[in-house]
């Protein structure tokens, strides 16, 4: 059964278009993400979702229920808002009473959903102190304790790791990989590659408001896997990009930290070429690698995920 099915969903602010005739399905038990860059529209989208607001056009069910029926949405799905929720000067304890009450979960529920979750999560030990002397982290996962209190099918995540230490951001993972293995569907928005990669059985890549490809982490990349990657330490001038792409099989090509980064088509006929094209310049090093999935996203729309 589908958790989620969108259907031609359109959103427009004003004249801003966020959303543009997206459809797309995620089966129950399944983590999807929406990976996009800031802008693209993926709170938007998790807004829509989970009836925070309405949609210009189209349809979206969650588990065959249309999102317009706002009581019943709520009830199914949990949300991890972009911007965190807690009250800082509550404990955690505290928080997840004040919120299950206001999901109308009954005290002794919330008593019993705090402790598993609070074990889950590995807060247990910290549940009687102030929220803010919490970590980053902590308190992420306190919020989503807080979305899963009232049992949701659909938990929804937006940048659920975005300015968390790599530490920090494995052990989210591991946590909502757990939530998932116990039966609740996720969709999960990032600008994170590894996150997508990580953790998602599919990923819809969107950009100003469209999906530009959706996959598996794996068959996304395979379809670049005849491309190849090359990298190239060297230094910057005005006529490098263009010049690298006059090269034939030069797919594109951009410069950041000191490194110009190619994808080509076919990478054995080719590097001489390239080589022979930066010829009058300082080569410092050069590498090929496989493409990872901001490889894919930099070949679909010639942008990078991240700033
Ligand atoms: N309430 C609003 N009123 C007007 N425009 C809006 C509103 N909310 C979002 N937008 C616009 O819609 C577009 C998509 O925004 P959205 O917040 O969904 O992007 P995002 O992918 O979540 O970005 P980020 O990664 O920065 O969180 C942007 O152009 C944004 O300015
Ligand atoms: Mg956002």
């Amino acid at each position: 059964m589908n958790a989620i099915s969108v259907n031609n969903l359109c959103k427009n602010f004003n004249g801003v278009v966020a959303v543009k005739n997206v459809s797309f399905n995620v089966v129950e038990k399944e983590i999807f993400g929406f990976l996009g860059p800031n802008g693209a529209g993926k709170s938007t989208m998790v807004k829509i979702l989970t009836s925070q607001l309405p949609a210009s056009s189209g349809t979206a069910r969650i588990f065959e229920n249309d999102i317009a029926r706002a009581g019943k949405i709520r009830s199914l799905v949990g949300i991890v808002p972009q911007e965190l929720s807690l009250n800082e000067m509550l404990t955690a304890k505290q928080n997840i009473i004040f919120y299950g009450t206001l999901y109308s979960v009954p005290r002794k529920k919330i008593e019993e959903k705090a402790e598993e979750l609070l074990s889950i999560m590995d807060l247990r030990h910290r549940k009687n102190d102030l929220v803010k002397n919490f970590s980053g982290g902590m308190k992420q996962r306190l919020n989503i304790i807080l979305a899963l209190l009232h049992n949701p099918k659909v938990l929804f995540l937006d940048e659920p790791t975005t300015g968390l230490d790599p530490q920090a951001r494995r052990r989210i993972w591991e946590f909502i990989k757990d939530i998932n293995e116990q039966g609740t569907t996720i969709f999960l928005t990032t600008h994170y590659m590894e996150e997508a990669d990580h953790l998602c059985d599919r990923i819809a890549i969107i950009d100003e408001g469209k999906i530009i490809a959706m996959d598996t982490p794996f068959e996304l990349k395979k379809k670049l896997r005849r491309e190849s990657v090359v990298e190239i330490k060297i230094d910057y001038d005005d006529m490098l990009i263009k010049n690298i792409e006059s090269v034939h099989g030069v797919k594109h090509a951009s410069y950041a930290n000191g490194t110009l980064k190619i994808i080509v088509k076919d990478r054995k006929g080719l590097l001489l070429d390239i080589m022979k094209n930066l010829s009058s310049r300082n080569i410092k090093s050069l590498s090929t690698l496989e493409p990872n999935l901001e490889d894919v996203f930099l070949a679909l729309t010639g942008k990078r995920l991240r700033d």
